[in-house]
Protein backbone atom coordinates (compact mmCIF):
# COMPACT_ATOMS: atom_id res chain seq x y z
CA UNK A 1 0.00 0.00 0.00
CA UNK A 2 0.82 3.79 -1.08
CA UNK A 3 2.31 5.55 1.89
CA UNK A 4 0.21 8.34 3.25
CA UNK A 5 1.53 11.80 2.70
CA UNK A 6 -0.66 14.22 4.89
CA UNK A 7 -1.67 17.35 3.67
CA UNK A 8 -1.46 20.11 6.46
CA UNK A 9 -2.98 23.37 7.10
CA UNK A 10 -1.22 26.14 8.88
CA UNK A 11 -3.83 28.79 10.65
CA UNK A 12 -1.84 32.22 11.45
CA UNK A 13 1.39 32.27 9.55
CA UNK A 14 3.07 34.34 12.04
CA UNK A 15 6.65 33.57 13.75
CA UNK A 16 6.36 29.86 14.48
CA UNK A 17 4.32 29.01 11.51
CA UNK A 18 7.60 29.76 9.44
CA UNK A 19 9.44 27.43 11.82
CA UNK A 20 6.66 24.58 11.76
CA UNK A 21 6.71 25.11 7.76
CA UNK A 22 10.44 24.23 7.64
CA UNK A 23 10.40 21.30 9.29
CA UNK A 24 7.27 20.47 7.01
CA UNK A 25 9.98 19.78 4.60
CA UNK A 26 12.31 17.96 7.02
CA UNK A 27 9.34 15.24 7.29
CA UNK A 28 8.71 12.18 4.41
CA UNK A 29 5.04 12.23 5.07
CA UNK A 30 3.97 14.97 5.27
CA UNK A 31 3.84 18.57 3.08
CA UNK A 32 2.42 21.61 3.11
CA UNK A 33 -0.48 22.13 1.53
CA UNK A 34 -2.55 25.29 2.47
CA UNK A 35 -1.82 28.87 4.98
CA UNK A 36 -4.48 30.39 6.18
CA UNK A 37 -4.17 34.11 7.42
CA UNK A 38 -6.85 36.86 8.00
CA UNK A 39 -4.93 38.69 5.06
CA UNK A 40 -4.54 37.62 1.86
CA UNK A 41 -1.57 38.91 0.76
CA UNK A 42 0.03 37.40 4.13
CA UNK A 43 -1.33 33.75 3.10
CA UNK A 44 0.02 34.39 -0.43
CA UNK A 45 3.17 35.78 0.49
CA UNK A 46 4.15 32.91 2.72
CA UNK A 47 2.05 30.20 0.55
CA UNK A 48 5.17 31.43 -1.65
CA UNK A 49 7.94 31.10 0.24
CA UNK A 50 6.97 27.87 1.66
CA UNK A 51 5.48 26.10 -1.65
CA UNK A 52 1.99 25.77 -0.57
CA UNK A 53 -0.61 25.20 -2.81
CA UNK A 54 -3.22 26.67 -1.24
CA UNK A 55 -3.86 30.18 0.31
CA UNK A 56 -6.85 30.92 2.47
CA UNK A 57 -7.80 34.69 3.30
CA UNK A 58 -9.58 32.85 6.31
CA UNK A 59 -9.32 30.05 8.69
CA UNK A 60 -12.69 28.44 8.42
CA UNK A 61 -11.81 28.00 4.69
CA UNK A 62 -8.52 26.16 4.90
CA UNK A 63 -10.28 24.31 7.99
CA UNK A 64 -13.19 23.42 5.56
CA UNK A 65 -11.33 22.34 2.67
CA UNK A 66 -11.65 18.23 2.00
CA UNK A 67 -8.06 18.04 0.64
CA UNK A 68 -6.41 19.11 4.35
CA UNK A 69 -5.42 16.07 6.60
CA UNK A 70 -4.84 17.79 9.28
CA UNK A 71 -4.34 21.67 10.60
CA UNK A 72 -1.81 23.30 12.59
CA UNK A 73 -2.98 26.29 14.80
CA UNK A 74 0.22 28.70 14.84
CA UNK A 75 -1.93 32.09 16.37
CA UNK A 76 -1.78 33.90 19.60
CA UNK A 77 -2.75 31.51 22.97
CA UNK A 78 -6.00 32.85 22.82
CA UNK A 79 -7.59 31.94 19.84
CA UNK A 80 -6.23 28.11 20.30
CA UNK A 81 -9.52 27.13 21.84
CA UNK A 82 -11.63 28.45 19.26
CA UNK A 83 -9.82 27.22 16.38
CA UNK A 84 -9.07 23.34 17.87
CA UNK A 85 -12.94 23.23 17.99
CA UNK A 86 -13.74 24.77 14.85
CA UNK A 87 -11.10 21.78 13.20
CA UNK A 88 -12.58 19.20 15.92
CA UNK A 89 -16.03 20.11 14.61
CA UNK A 90 -15.23 19.86 11.61
CA UNK A 91 -13.44 16.46 11.99
CA UNK A 92 -9.65 17.75 11.15
CA UNK A 93 -7.00 16.76 12.97
CA UNK A 94 -5.19 19.44 14.72
CA UNK A 95 -1.79 20.13 16.40
CA UNK A 96 -2.26 23.03 18.08
CA UNK A 97 0.43 25.24 19.44
CA UNK A 98 1.53 25.66 22.97
CA UNK A 99 -0.35 26.17 25.57
CA UNK A 100 -3.33 24.06 24.10
CA UNK A 101 -5.98 26.53 25.60
CA UNK A 102 -6.03 29.21 28.34
CA UNK A 103 -7.49 26.90 31.18
CA UNK A 104 -7.86 23.64 32.17
CA UNK A 105 -12.04 24.35 31.48
CA UNK A 106 -11.56 25.22 27.59
CA UNK A 107 -8.67 21.58 27.31
CA UNK A 108 -11.46 19.66 29.13
CA UNK A 109 -14.00 20.75 26.31
CA UNK A 110 -11.69 19.65 23.63
CA UNK A 111 -10.97 16.82 25.43
CA UNK A 112 -14.22 15.61 25.33
CA UNK A 113 -14.79 17.03 21.82
CA UNK A 114 -11.88 15.13 20.33
CA UNK A 115 -13.27 11.52 22.32
CA UNK A 116 -16.90 12.44 20.89
CA UNK A 117 -15.88 12.80 17.27
CA UNK A 118 -12.90 10.64 17.77
CA UNK A 119 -10.48 13.74 16.33
CA UNK A 120 -6.76 13.69 16.70
CA UNK A 121 -6.04 16.41 19.00
CA UNK A 122 -2.41 17.26 20.52
CA UNK A 123 -0.74 20.15 22.51
CA UNK A 124 2.92 20.98 19.95
CA UNK A 125 4.77 20.57 23.18
CA UNK A 126 7.94 19.74 20.91
CA UNK A 127 10.41 19.43 23.76
CA UNK A 128 8.67 16.09 24.70
CA UNK A 129 9.94 14.62 21.51
CA UNK A 130 12.98 16.06 20.83
CA UNK A 131 16.15 13.34 20.93
CA UNK A 132 17.36 14.75 24.35
CA UNK A 133 13.96 14.75 26.32
CA UNK A 134 12.96 11.17 25.18
CA UNK A 135 17.19 10.06 26.43
CA UNK A 136 16.60 11.67 29.71
CA UNK A 137 13.43 9.88 30.07
CA UNK A 138 15.07 6.66 29.28
CA UNK A 139 17.75 7.30 32.18
CA UNK A 140 15.05 8.34 34.61
CA UNK A 141 12.99 5.58 34.12
CA UNK A 142 16.28 2.71 33.99
CA UNK A 143 16.73 4.13 37.50
CA UNK A 144 20.20 5.39 37.45
CA UNK A 145 19.53 8.44 39.35
CA UNK A 146 18.01 6.04 42.00
CA UNK A 147 14.76 8.20 43.30
CA UNK A 148 14.08 11.26 41.95
CA UNK A 149 14.36 14.16 44.27
CA UNK A 150 14.32 17.25 42.83
CA UNK A 151 13.83 19.38 39.91
CA UNK A 152 14.90 23.00 39.13
CA UNK A 153 14.24 24.45 35.68
CA UNK A 154 13.63 27.82 34.53
CA UNK A 155 12.51 29.90 30.79
CA UNK A 156 13.26 33.74 31.00
CA UNK A 157 14.19 36.59 28.64
CA UNK A 158 13.90 39.87 28.26
CA UNK A 159 11.41 40.64 25.57
CA UNK A 160 10.85 44.31 24.53
CA UNK A 161 7.70 45.48 26.20
CA UNK A 162 4.72 46.20 23.26
CA UNK A 163 1.53 46.52 25.51
CA UNK A 164 -0.35 45.19 22.23
CA UNK A 165 1.85 42.56 21.23
CA UNK A 166 0.91 38.71 22.38
CA UNK A 167 3.55 38.16 25.42
CA UNK A 168 1.81 41.57 27.46
CA UNK A 169 -1.89 41.86 25.84
CA UNK A 170 -4.29 40.18 28.34
CA UNK A 171 -6.61 39.60 25.67
CA UNK A 172 -4.23 37.59 23.74
CA UNK A 173 -3.17 35.54 26.69
CA UNK A 174 -0.03 37.05 27.68
CA UNK A 175 2.49 36.57 30.83
CA UNK A 176 5.49 34.67 30.95
CA UNK A 177 3.70 31.51 32.47
CA UNK A 178 1.66 30.65 29.27
CA UNK A 179 4.32 31.63 26.99
CA UNK A 180 7.43 30.02 29.05
CA UNK A 181 6.83 28.99 31.94
CA UNK A 182 5.16 26.35 30.60
CA UNK A 183 8.37 24.76 29.63
CA UNK A 184 10.05 24.28 33.35
CA UNK A 185 6.54 23.15 34.47
CA UNK A 186 6.12 20.14 31.39
CA UNK A 187 9.58 19.31 32.49
CA UNK A 188 8.21 18.37 36.13
CA UNK A 189 5.11 17.25 35.30
CA UNK A 190 6.79 14.40 33.28
CA UNK A 191 9.09 13.31 35.39
CA UNK A 192 7.01 14.09 39.43
CA UNK A 193 3.63 13.18 37.58
CA UNK A 194 1.08 15.58 40.18
CA UNK A 195 2.12 17.72 42.79
CA UNK A 196 0.25 17.72 46.37
CA UNK A 197 0.65 21.43 46.72
CA UNK A 198 1.96 24.52 44.87
CA UNK A 199 3.21 27.96 46.06
CA UNK A 200 4.04 30.81 43.33
CA UNK A 201 4.90 34.34 43.84
CA UNK A 202 5.09 36.59 41.48
CA UNK A 203 5.21 40.01 39.65
CA UNK A 204 1.80 41.47 37.64
CA UNK A 205 2.18 44.06 34.90
CA UNK A 206 -0.14 47.10 34.66
CA UNK A 207 -2.04 45.04 32.53
CA UNK A 208 -2.61 42.07 35.25
CA UNK A 209 -0.43 39.72 33.16
CA UNK A 210 2.50 38.09 34.94
CA UNK A 211 6.03 39.59 33.69
CA UNK A 212 7.54 36.61 35.90
CA UNK A 213 6.79 33.62 38.17
CA UNK A 214 8.23 31.44 40.56
CA UNK A 215 6.87 28.31 41.69
CA UNK A 216 7.99 25.58 44.55
CA UNK A 217 5.88 22.41 44.23
CA UNK A 218 5.35 19.58 46.22
CA UNK A 219 4.72 16.12 45.58
CA UNK A 220 4.37 13.21 47.86
CA UNK A 221 7.65 11.15 48.11
CA UNK A 222 9.69 14.23 49.44
CA UNK A 223 9.50 15.20 46.07
CA UNK A 224 10.21 18.57 45.19
CA UNK A 225 10.59 21.12 42.07
CA UNK A 226 11.22 24.74 41.62
CA UNK A 227 9.88 26.51 38.44
CA UNK A 228 10.74 30.39 36.99
CA UNK A 229 9.52 32.23 34.26
CA UNK A 230 9.98 35.85 32.96
CA UNK A 231 9.19 37.83 30.22
CA UNK A 232 11.08 41.39 31.61
CA UNK A 233 14.55 39.32 32.64
CA UNK A 234 16.90 36.52 31.46
CA UNK A 235 16.94 33.62 33.21
CA UNK A 236 19.47 30.83 33.11
CA UNK A 237 17.26 28.77 31.10
CA UNK A 238 18.80 25.54 32.53
CA UNK A 239 17.47 22.66 34.34
CA UNK A 240 18.71 19.94 36.91
CA UNK A 241 17.41 16.68 37.42
CA UNK A 242 18.08 15.31 41.05
CA UNK A 243 17.82 11.72 42.43
CA UNK A 244 19.17 9.68 45.08
CA UNK A 245 21.98 8.18 43.49
CA UNK A 246 22.29 10.91 40.21
CA UNK A 247 21.77 13.77 38.48
CA UNK A 248 21.15 15.21 34.90
CA UNK A 249 21.86 19.07 34.18
CA UNK A 250 20.60 20.48 31.26
CA UNK A 251 22.94 23.58 30.21
CA UNK A 252 20.87 26.67 27.88
CA UNK A 253 18.50 26.68 26.45
CA UNK A 254 17.39 23.33 27.89
CA UNK A 255 14.23 22.81 26.35
CA UNK A 256 15.83 22.35 22.97
CA UNK A 257 19.15 21.25 23.66
CA UNK A 258 21.55 18.47 22.39
CA UNK A 259 23.69 17.66 25.11
CA UNK A 260 23.63 16.76 29.26
CA UNK A 261 25.66 15.78 31.69
CA UNK A 262 24.95 13.02 33.60
CA UNK A 263 26.61 11.61 36.92
CA UNK A 264 25.73 9.14 38.35
CA UNK A 265 26.97 6.98 41.47
CA UNK A 266 30.03 5.66 41.02
CA UNK A 267 31.00 7.62 37.93
CA UNK A 268 32.38 11.15 37.09
CA UNK A 269 30.51 13.61 35.25
CA UNK A 270 29.81 12.49 31.64
CA UNK A 271 28.04 14.52 28.40
CA UNK A 272 25.54 12.71 27.07
CA UNK A 273 25.50 14.39 22.99
CA UNK A 274 22.86 13.51 21.12
CA UNK A 275 22.26 14.05 17.41
CA UNK A 276 22.47 17.80 16.73
CA UNK A 277 19.49 19.67 16.93
CA UNK A 278 18.45 21.40 13.36
CA UNK A 279 15.02 22.27 13.35
CA UNK A 280 13.23 20.04 15.92
CA UNK A 281 9.91 20.84 15.12
CA UNK A 282 9.84 17.56 13.03
CA UNK A 283 9.89 15.25 16.22
CA UNK A 284 6.40 16.45 17.05
CA UNK A 285 5.36 16.23 13.54
CA UNK A 286 6.19 12.82 12.98
CA UNK A 287 4.40 12.26 16.30
CA UNK A 288 0.98 13.20 14.81
CA UNK A 289 1.32 11.34 11.22
CA UNK A 290 2.60 8.28 13.29
CA UNK A 291 -0.33 8.75 15.66
CA UNK A 292 -2.51 9.59 12.79
CA UNK A 293 -1.25 6.46 10.89
CA UNK A 294 -2.68 4.15 13.75
CA UNK A 295 -5.86 5.28 14.12
CA UNK A 296 -5.01 7.07 17.57
CA UNK A 297 -6.93 10.36 18.96
CA UNK A 298 -4.41 11.24 21.46
CA UNK A 299 -0.37 10.93 21.15
CA UNK A 300 0.45 8.04 23.44
CA UNK A 301 3.69 10.01 24.60
CA UNK A 302 2.33 13.47 25.35
CA UNK A 303 -1.92 12.95 25.23
CA UNK A 304 -4.12 15.58 26.26
CA UNK A 305 -4.66 14.26 29.67
CA UNK A 306 -0.90 15.09 30.19
CA UNK A 307 -2.34 19.00 28.66
CA UNK A 308 -5.34 18.66 31.12
CA UNK A 309 -2.94 18.33 33.99
CA UNK A 310 -0.32 21.27 32.86
CA UNK A 311 -3.56 23.40 32.64
CA UNK A 312 -4.80 22.45 35.55
CA UNK A 313 -1.50 23.58 37.42
CA UNK A 314 -1.57 26.81 35.28
CA UNK A 315 -4.45 27.69 36.89
CA UNK A 316 -3.54 27.11 40.39
CA UNK A 317 -0.61 29.34 39.74
CA UNK A 318 -2.00 31.91 38.02
CA UNK A 319 -5.03 32.02 40.53
CA UNK A 320 -2.08 32.52 43.26
CA UNK A 321 -1.05 35.37 41.26
CA UNK A 322 -3.71 36.92 40.58
CA UNK A 323 -3.84 36.83 36.35
CA UNK A 324 -7.41 36.04 34.94
CA UNK A 325 -7.54 36.56 30.94
CA UNK A 326 -10.79 38.10 29.58
CA UNK A 327 -11.88 34.97 26.96
CA UNK A 328 -11.15 32.53 29.52
CA UNK A 329 -14.18 33.60 31.97
CA UNK A 330 -16.83 33.39 28.93
CA UNK A 331 -15.77 29.84 27.46
N1 LIG B 1 6.90 25.95 20.07
C1 LIG B 1 7.66 27.03 20.14
O1 LIG B 1 8.89 26.98 20.20
C2 LIG B 1 7.01 28.35 20.09
C3 LIG B 1 7.78 29.50 19.95
C4 LIG B 1 7.12 30.72 19.83
C5 LIG B 1 5.75 30.76 19.89
N2 LIG B 1 5.02 29.62 20.07
C6 LIG B 1 3.56 29.66 20.15
O2 LIG B 1 3.05 29.97 18.89
C7 LIG B 1 1.92 30.80 19.00
C8 LIG B 1 2.10 31.98 18.06
O3 LIG B 1 3.28 32.67 18.42
P1 LIG B 1 4.00 33.65 17.36
O4 LIG B 1 5.14 34.24 18.08
O5 LIG B 1 4.22 32.96 16.09
O6 LIG B 1 2.86 34.75 17.22
P2 LIG B 1 2.70 35.93 16.20
O7 LIG B 1 3.76 35.88 15.15
O8 LIG B 1 2.54 37.18 16.98
O9 LIG B 1 1.25 35.62 15.59
C9 LIG B 1 0.98 34.49 14.85
C10 LIG B 1 -0.15 34.76 13.91
O10 LIG B 1 -1.40 34.71 14.59
C11 LIG B 1 -2.37 35.34 13.77
N3 LIG B 1 -3.37 36.05 14.58
C12 LIG B 1 -4.67 35.74 14.64
N4 LIG B 1 -5.33 36.57 15.44
C13 LIG B 1 -4.43 37.45 15.89
C14 LIG B 1 -4.52 38.59 16.73
N5 LIG B 1 -5.68 39.00 17.24
N6 LIG B 1 -3.41 39.27 16.98
C15 LIG B 1 -2.22 38.88 16.46
N7 LIG B 1 -2.10 37.81 15.64
C16 LIG B 1 -3.19 37.11 15.35
C17 LIG B 1 -1.60 36.27 12.84
O11 LIG B 1 -1.76 35.79 11.53
P3 LIG B 1 -2.76 36.45 10.47
O12 LIG B 1 -3.17 37.80 10.97
O13 LIG B 1 -1.92 36.50 9.26
O14 LIG B 1 -3.91 35.52 10.37
C18 LIG B 1 -0.16 36.12 13.27
O15 LIG B 1 0.77 36.16 12.24
C19 LIG B 1 1.79 31.17 20.47
O16 LIG B 1 0.71 30.48 21.05
C20 LIG B 1 3.10 30.71 21.10
O17 LIG B 1 2.95 30.16 22.40
C21 LIG B 1 5.64 28.43 20.16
Amino acid sequence: MAKKIYNWGILGPGRIAKKFASALALTTDSRLYGVASRDKVRAQDFAQTFKAEKYYSDYLSLIQDPLVDVIYIATPHAYHFELAKACLENNKPVLSEKPLTLDAKQTQILLTLSQNKQVFLMEALWTRFIPMTVSILENVQSGILGELRYVKADFGFPAPFDPAGRLFNPSLGGGSLLDVGIYPLFLCSLLLGTPESITAVGRLSEAQIDLDCQAVLQYSDNKTAYIGSSIHYQMPITAEITGTKGQIMIPCPWYKNDHYQLKTEDKDWEIVQLGALTNGFEYEINEVTTSLNQGLIQSTKWPVTSSLQLASLMDQIKQQLGVQYPDANNT
